[in-house]
């Protein structure tokens, strides 16, 4: 079969009389495409010229497409003609070895390399898995804005602008609108940027990710995080059935037959039985929040992913039922997997005076939450929601640094970004 193709030179190597391409060419993206060019097909001045094309060249190709198991891909061009559309010179990333930061910098470029394609290929998989699989089990995608006026997870990490004069903020999280949505469609989910002012250099916090969150009406803590591993299930399994997802997950450094060993439901600990595990080895103290250290101490414990569940209400957010039988305890959770805290969520209060008094403690004003507090004078119900950061999400199947799973990282880390 004889194809034409426009691509990029990633490399290329010279074997006997032979001379091989390593090209990028879109249709083939997730490996390069192996052309061999011989100076028999080509002739003498045609094969010189094309020994002298340099990385990121533009070339229109055409040749004869032929089985090569060992080629990426499983097969190659035999080159009948070629065109230098584009002779690129002095490309800044020839070099192979480069710094995190000069990544970020020139990420504009890296976001060429296999490494980038493989990983923005599953990214486009597994938000694709996951907006079906909300499909599947009747929630409607809705979509709510990034400009707030109101936190919604705590005052420290707010991005503060001008909004014609006023205050505003970038969000934090969606729940606060998905919440309103669930009075007229049941059951929501958004995908959207949220913003963290996070200060930590930490490999697992950005400071603009992608936030999947879901909010349900009459859907209790339990539903909420069988709806959690409902979900997880669906995306997990599908990637793991789909050859294409299997070969990027490896590449990119994934323990595919660890992938395979997880099963639904997680285990479930309560925050007293976490804080049992941890007083065995460390000093920490009931009331605490658990950091990096504290969650890689339980996933060893346990060994696989669980809900940590009842978390004392004093660390978690205004907006977190507490529970009916001890307030001094919330109807929250956390899911932590080997890489730390995948998602977190739980049952909302409903009740409009405890909400008030809660929003008054975290410091804020009830004033900016009026629509909010509305949600809950005129016909509320109990609700339950949770999110996931789609970063998160591809650290743990991929075990990558966060940096590598967005296109654009925007973290403290990097003070240098485009
Ligand atoms: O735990 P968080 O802060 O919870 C909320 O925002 C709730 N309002 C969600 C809800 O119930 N609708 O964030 C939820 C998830 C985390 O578990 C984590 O996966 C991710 O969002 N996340 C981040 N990912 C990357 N960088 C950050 N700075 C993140 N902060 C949270
Ligand atoms: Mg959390």
């Amino acid at each position: 079969m004889i194809e034409t193709y426009y691509g990029w030179v990633q490399k290329k190597r010279k074997h006997g009389k032979l001379l091989f391409l390593d090209m990028r060419i879109p249709e083939f993206a997730g490996n390069n495409f192996q052309v061999v060019a011989s100076e028999s097909t080509l002739g003498k001045e045609k094969f010189e010229s094309l020994k002298k094309v340099t990385q990121e060249s533009v070339l229109k190709i055409n040749g004869e497409i032929v089985e090569n198991p060992r080629a990426p891909g499983g097969k190659e061009m035999h080159l009948l003609e070629y065109e230098i559309l584009n002779l690129c010179k002095n490309y800044p990333l020839a070099k192979k070895e480069h710094s995190p930061e000069t990544l970020v910098k020139l990420r504009h470029l890296a976001l060429r390399g296999l490494t980038y394609q493989r990983m923005f290929l599953l990214r486009e998989k597994v938000v694709s898995l996951f907006r079906e699989a909300f499909r599947e089990f009747g929630w409607h995608e809705v979509f709510p804005p990034i400009l707030t006026q109101s936190a919604c997870e705590g005052g420290a990490t707010l991005f503060e602008l001008n909004y014609f004069g006023k205050k505003a903020y970038l969000s934090q999280s969606a729940q606060l609108y998905l919440e309103a949505f669930i009075f007229s469609l049941g059951k929501v989910w958004s995908l959207t940027p949220s913003f963290r002012a996070e200060k930590s250099r930490s490999p697992k916090h950005l400071a603009e990710f992608w936030h999947l969150e879901a909010e349900g009406a009459f859907i209790d803590f339990d539903q909420i995080l069988e709806t959690q591993e409902k979900v997880i299930d669906y995306v997990l399994s599908n990637l793991l059935t789909d050859e294409k997802a299997r070969f990027m997950i490896e590449s990119l450094g994934g323990n595919l037959e660890y992938l395979n060993s997880i099963k639904i439901p997680f285990e479930r600990i309560t925050y007293d039985e976490a804080v049992k595990i941890l007083s065995k080895k460390t000093n920490f103290q009931w009331g605490e929040d658990f950091g990096r250290d504290e969650e890689r101490m339980l996933f060893e414990s346990i060994g696989k992913p669980f809900f940590v569940t009842h978390y004392p209400t004093e660390i978690k957010a205004f907006y977190v039922k507490q529970c009916i039988d001890n307030p001094s305890l919330c109807y929250s959770a956390d899911l932590i997997v080997d890489i730390g805290e995948l998602t977190t969520g739980g049952q909302r209060e409903d009740d409009v005076a405890k909400l008030v008094h809660r929003i008054k403690k975290e410091g804020f004003d009830p004033k900016d939450y009026e629509w909010y507090l509305d949600l809950r004078k005129y016909g509320s119900v109990p609700h339950s929601g949770f999110g996931l950061g789609i970063e998160r999400f591809l650290m743990w199947l991929t075990n990558r640094h966060i940096r590598d799973t967005i296109p654009f990282p925007r973290s403290a880390r990097y003070s240098e970004f485009i």
